[in-house]
């Protein structure tokens, strides 16, 4: 059997690509645009793997997709394509409404005309059941907006109130999701996820960066006065539990993934330092006199934590590392793979850095 994945040479998705591959003994067929985020070298050992087919297409691209759906016939479609990072999507809507809501469309619409025939007599094989085929939404925390300090995490029924054009266009394509289950019968599940974090992470979010500034000596950006609260959790956590909603999710349900691991962003700085200090040490400093206080992000939330009660209790998935035990493991990751970082932050990278920051 295979799956189809879109956006895979990205930080989650690449990392989904090694999981996948290492857990199971099925197919997958990677469809990416490689944009700036998203990046061969990601991939490395599942290039040679026979069982994984990468395609350097857009998910937007109707012909293509319709193509690959005809010729792989995957069981599963799991859309992680997006434009992901907060901040650029405050310089730059646009991208985010053209990936994230009409890419989205048109990823539905091609998986729908692909599902609607598997029963037809010239498709249909005794393995590939219309009523067994699933299409999983990647989305995120972020579609809920932001909490105060005592209110309980997000469950799957709280209200959506997105606030970064970002998460508006998240938003949006939850809603195109939802609207094709209900309208079309497509059988569709979506997951919301909290702040993801470990290998392949791409070093404009906070934790790479802030791990290759200091090894550069560098500023270490805190936006506004840092007491902005994340709920982290380890990429490989957030694979594991994709796989678990694929195999034993409700069709139709939404399903919220965390870590329990809800930090400042000054405190999550400090422990990078504090690991830094002694994995690197730099001559009588620390790493943390780098922390520099700079201008807060224009509509900042201030607050995500997850309830995962629902995919805990009913689907049996709990993260297995803690927010220490998975720091360490990226910043080792990170030590030991100096080359793909400084393939990733030459070129257009120094370009959006300088824009940000500057
Ligand atoms: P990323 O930016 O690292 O990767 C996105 C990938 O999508 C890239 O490989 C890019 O080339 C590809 N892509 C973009 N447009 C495409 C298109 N039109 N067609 C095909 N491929 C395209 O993102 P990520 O951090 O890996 O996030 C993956 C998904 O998970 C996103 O949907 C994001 O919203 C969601 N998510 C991310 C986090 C997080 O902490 N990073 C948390 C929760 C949810
Ligand atoms: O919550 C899930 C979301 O997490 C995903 O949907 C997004 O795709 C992903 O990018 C991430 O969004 P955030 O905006 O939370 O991640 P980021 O790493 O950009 O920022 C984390 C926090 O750190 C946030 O409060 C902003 C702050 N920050 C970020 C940067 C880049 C800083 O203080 N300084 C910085 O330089």
């Amino acid at each position: 059997m295979t799956i189809l994945v879109t956006g895979c040479a990205g930080f989650i998705g690449s990392n989904f690509v090694h999981a996948w591959l290492e857990s199971t003994t099925e197919n997958i067929v990677n469809v990416d645009k490689l944009t700036y985020a998203g990046n061969l070298s990601n991939l490395e050992s599942a290039l040679n793997d026979p069982r994984h087919v990468f395609v350097h297409a857009d998910m937007a691209d109707r012909e293509v997709m319709d193509r690959l759906l005809s010729i792989h016939r995957p069981r599963a479609v799991i859309n992680f394509a997006a434009e992901s990072h907060v901040d650029r999507s405050i310089h730059a809507p646009i991208d985010f409404i053209q990936t994230n809501v009409l890419g989205t469309y048109h990823v539905l619409e091609a998986v729908r005309h692909y599902w609607l025939h598997l029963d037809d007599p010239e498709h249909a094989s005794a393995t590939l059941k219309k009523s067994d085929f699933r299409y999983i939404q990647i989305s995120t925390d972020e579609v809920f907006g932001t909490l105060d300090p005592d209110e309980p995490g997000f469950n799957e029924s709280h209200l959506f109130e997105p606030n970064s054009p970002y998460s508006a266009s998240k938003a949006s394509s939850d809603h195109l999701v939802r609207a094709w289950h209900h309208t079309y019968g497509l059988p569709v599940l979506t997951t919301h996820c909290s702040n993801n974090y470990g290998p392949y992470h791409f070093p404009e979010k906070l934790i790479p960066l802030v791990i290759h500034n200091a090894l550069s000596g560098k500023p270490l950006p805190i936006y506004g006065d840092g007491l902005q609260v994340r709920d982290w959790l380890y990429v490989k956590d957030h694979c594991l539990a994709i796989m678990r909603v694929l195999e034993k999710g409700q069709v139709g349900e939404t399903y919220n993934i965390g870590g329990c691991n809800e930090k400042t962003n000054l405190e999550v700085v400090k422990t990078i330092c504090q690991s830094l200090d002694q994995l690197r040490p730099l001559k009588d400093k620390s790493y943390s006199e780098q922390i520099t206080f700079v201008k807060d992000r224009p509509g900042h939330d201030r607050r995500y934590a997850i309830d995962a009660n629902k995919i805990i209790t009913q689907l049996g998935w709990r993260p297995l590392e803690s927010f220490e035990t998975g720091i360490q493991k990226t910043i080792e990751w990170y030590l030991a793979h100096p080359e793909w970082v400084s393939a990733i932050t030459s070129g257009s990278y120094r370009d959006w850095v300088h824009q940000q920051y500057a």
